[in-house]
């Protein structure tokens, strides 16, 4: 069986186990307990068990015959009563008469047919002369199956099926639907406190949901937490911060591993300018180009976990403008050596947005080398910028096919290898950019190409620099 795993259902299924033990069979252990360390009169509990299950069972043995005249008839359970019995006797008087029915054992009715005057409702009796000084007897006047009638017994013992019958009497219709009532409150109550007790885990759980690998130095508080659980969240707190240490050791390692790179490629570099110029001097020098681009992107794919780059954490307001035309300004000699132009369109006052300009130069020069190398020879790489802090790179090259336009931005996936490359450029784009709290669509250059607009977000009128033209304005827009 499915062991159930709702805590509120576990607690109402536990507590209806043990209270119906409690509720029903344990006052009458508790009574035959007390009774046999004699803390209760002996008349009181085992005394009226025994006597009562006695004249239920004469009660129920009333039966009519074929004229109408009520007797007690010998049932199998009187038989097996009375014989565990010997001393039981009994009888059963019409109401009003005191007449006695058939089957009544004649010991007991006379007494009973003298009371002139006085109509017994209950009674307890000894009767004089009996040998055994504890043998008690009950009158009482009962509903039968044959209408109202006394029923007399005397002399029956307790034996201990009588405490199973205790608890079984014990079912009766009040009882049960007390039990019933307080059972439903007991479980309603179990319900809302287990409902109240985990609605902080709630919390806690969308918190832990939102956990990366950015974002592991987290600490899940456990202040409205049941304290039973604080070792659980301590635990889930104390692994974060050793992941977290884990994986600030290993972003260590790339950064400085590619830190430590550059120097021997730069070295490298300036070796191969100094050799003859043959055609394998150009392919070492496409290979030294490849390798330095790897370890670029892997340095700024360490610097976006190290420094965060959110917008809300940025520590720069800086003017997109004046930063297009910088980045603009460095690779035009670039693409000219290359037969292609490079030109800028933004608009003449200066556009604010949260963020670092590192960031903002990988991304823009990531997709203008991209689109430099899809342009045909002599074609002119536009990058437009425009006042909601729109940038886009438009092309005339190839394009790309609608089907791949969500993979480019999948790291080291690359279109071919005609063009050199990681296929890391567009990956670290849109990390940047999605930190930066933009976004990055591809799209299909009018007349032929590609534009990949980037919208970053504009900064809060309030923390806006105001008036001033941007440092570099000497080289506006065209
Ligand atoms: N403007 C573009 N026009 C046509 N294809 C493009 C353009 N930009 C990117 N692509 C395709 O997307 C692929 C992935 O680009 P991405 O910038 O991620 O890597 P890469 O340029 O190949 O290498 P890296 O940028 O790491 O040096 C490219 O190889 C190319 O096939
Ligand atoms: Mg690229």
């Amino acid at each position: 069986m499915r062991p159930l795993r709702s805590l509120s259902s576990r607690l109402i299924v536990y507590w209806i186990a043990g209270s119906l033990v409690t509720f029903f069979a344990l006052p009458p252990i508790l009574n035959l307990a007390m009774s046999a360390l004699s803390l209760f009169e002996p008349e009181t509990n085992l005394e009226s068990w025994t006597t009562r299950r006695a004249r239920t069972l004469v009660a129920g043995a009333l039966r009519k015959d074929e004229v109408g005249a009520k007797f007690i008839a010998m049932t199998d359970d009187l038989r097996i009563y009375a014989a565990a019995n010997p001393a039981f006797r009994y009888a059963a008087l019409e109401i009003g008469s005191n007449a006695p029915l058939r089957g009544s054992s004649l010991e007991l009715t006379p007494y009973f047919q003298t009371l002139h005057g006085l109509d017994l409702h209950a009674a307890a009796f000894h009767l004089e002369g009996d040998p055994n000084p504890d043998a008690r007897g009950l009158e009482r006047t009962m509903n039968t199956p044959v209408g109202r009638a006394k029923i007399i017994v005397y002399g029956s013992k307790f034996h201990w099926d009588d405490v199973f019958y205790q608890i079984y009497s014990s079912f009766t219709a009040v009882g049960l639907m007390s039990y019933g009532l307080l059972a439903s409150v007991v479980a309603l109550i179990a319900f809302a406190v287990v409902r109240e007790a985990l609605a902080p885990l709630r919390a806690v759980a969308a918190k832990v949901s939102q956990i990366d690998v950015n974002s592991l130095r987290q600490h899940i508080p456990t202040d409205r937490l049941p304290a039973e659980l604080s070792p659980f969240i301590d635990a889930v707190n104390t692994a974060l911060r050793r992941v977290d240490d884990g994986v600030a050791r290993q972003k260590r390692f790339t950064a400085n591993s590619a830190h430590e790179l550059r120097t021997p490629i730069t070295v490298l570099t300036a070796r191969v300018e100094k050799l003859e110029t043959t055609p394998l001097k150009l392919d070492i020098q496409r290979d030294v180009r490849r390798i330095r681009t790897i370890v670029e992107q892997l340095l700024v794919l360490a610097q976006i976990s190290e420094k965060g780059v959110t917008a809300a954490s940025a520590p720069n307001t800086i003017d997109l403008v004046e930063a297009l035309i910088a980045i603009v300004a460095d690779l035009a000699p670039v693409a000219l050596d290359n037969h292609r132009y490079l030109e800028l369109e933004a608009p003449s006052e200066p556009i604010y947005i949260p963020a670092y300009r590192w960031a903002i130069e990988s991304v823009v020069i990531n997709l203008i080398e991209n689109a430099l190398r899809a342009e045909p020879d002599n074609g002119v790489v536009l990058v437009r910028a425009t006042a909601g802090a729109v940038i886009e790179v438009i092309d005339h090259g190839p394009g790309i096919a609608p089907p791949e336009r969500g993979m480019v931005f999948e790291p080291f996936w690359r279109g071919g290898d005609d063009t050199p490359g990681t296929g890391l450029g567009l990956s670290i784009v849109r990390e940047l950019v999605e930190k930066m709290q933009g976004s990055i669509a591809v799209d299909e250059t009018p007349g032929g190409g590609t534009t990949f607009a980037v919208q970053l977000p504009l900064c809060d009128a309030s923390t806006a620099p105001r008036g001033g033209p941007p440092q570099n304005g000497e080289m506006r827009p065209r």
